[in-house]
């Protein structure tokens, strides 16, 4: 199975940055053969912006949310079915900023993930456990209960991804041990299978301070198909050397 490495630029990036980036990366991806695919996430309103870019280079482009419906009184929400219009196939749903940020419960997520699926994209459905869960020993648990809630029954490993991003490692440079990510990866292969789904080709990214320096120990661990890269994902050589860091 090939390696994903998906750049989520969260809400960082002009007109000028968007371009600049995405021109480079398209110019990396179509030199060199890649290790692994490639996916760029902006902020939604440079998505048209960055598939142009992209657009014949091989590198994908997706969006960090959608909404759960297909389309209506959503004042500020983004429909699945426009941002396949756009270029993109992949939609991040259920990050752990928009469960903090937003409120969004496991339901919610499902709901988005499966108004991903109805438009045709690849949803990557974050899940992981806080600091204070970790710390009480919950992180199995936690995985679980957001595995059974937040993947709809429809997921297959040839149409969703799952991100596991421990949220104490998201933005802050502590990264999990090969101890603290193989396990997880492992239970949620398990768990995915288990509920009769499809999981042959499940793609599990591991996410939280990936980084040029740190991937190649990561991405070998067991279960890991890949990396969901915030910070490095700014800098295109140091998000370049992931790509290059996959097995
Ligand atoms: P980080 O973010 O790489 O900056 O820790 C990862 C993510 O939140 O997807």
């Amino acid at each position: 199975m090939e390696y994903l490495i998906a750049g989520n630029w969260k809400m960082n990036g002009s007109v000028a940055f968007a371009q600049e980036l995405a021109a480079n990366l398209a110019a990396k991806n179509k030199a060199g053969a890649p290790r692994a695919a490639v996916l760029l996430c902006p902020q939604a309103p440079l998505l048209s912006l960055v598939a142009g870019i992209c657009a014949g280079s091989g590198i994908a482009v997706g969006a960090q949310d959608c909404h759960t419906a297909d389309k209506g009184a959503h004042t500020g929400d983004i429909a699945a079915g426009l941002i396949a219009e756009l270029g993109c196939s992949y939609v991040i749903v259920g990050h752990s900023e928009r469960r903090a940020d937003h409120g969004e419960t496991d339901a919610a997520v499902r709901a988005k993930a499966e108004a991903a699926l109805r438009a045709g994209l690849t949803p990557i459905i974050c899940v992981g456990e806080t600091d204070a869960e970790r710390e009480k020993g919950q992180t199995s648990e936690v995985i679980a209960r957001q595995v059974k809630g937040s993947v709809p029954q429809a997921a297959t490993g040839g149409n969703c991804v799952i991100a596991y991003e421990p949220v104490w490692a998201i933005g802050t440079g502590k990264t999990a041990t090969v101890a603290d990510i193989a396990p997880v990866h492992t239970q949620i292969h398990g768990l995915f299978g288990e509920s009769g789904r499809i999981g042959a080709g499940l793609r599990v990214l591991y996410g939280g301070s990936v980084k040029g320096s740190n991937a190649a120990t990561i991405l070998a661990c067991a279960g890991v198909g890949g990396a969901l890269v915030g910070g490095a994902s700014l800098d295109p050589e140091d998000f370049w050397k992931i790509v290059g860091a996959c097995p």
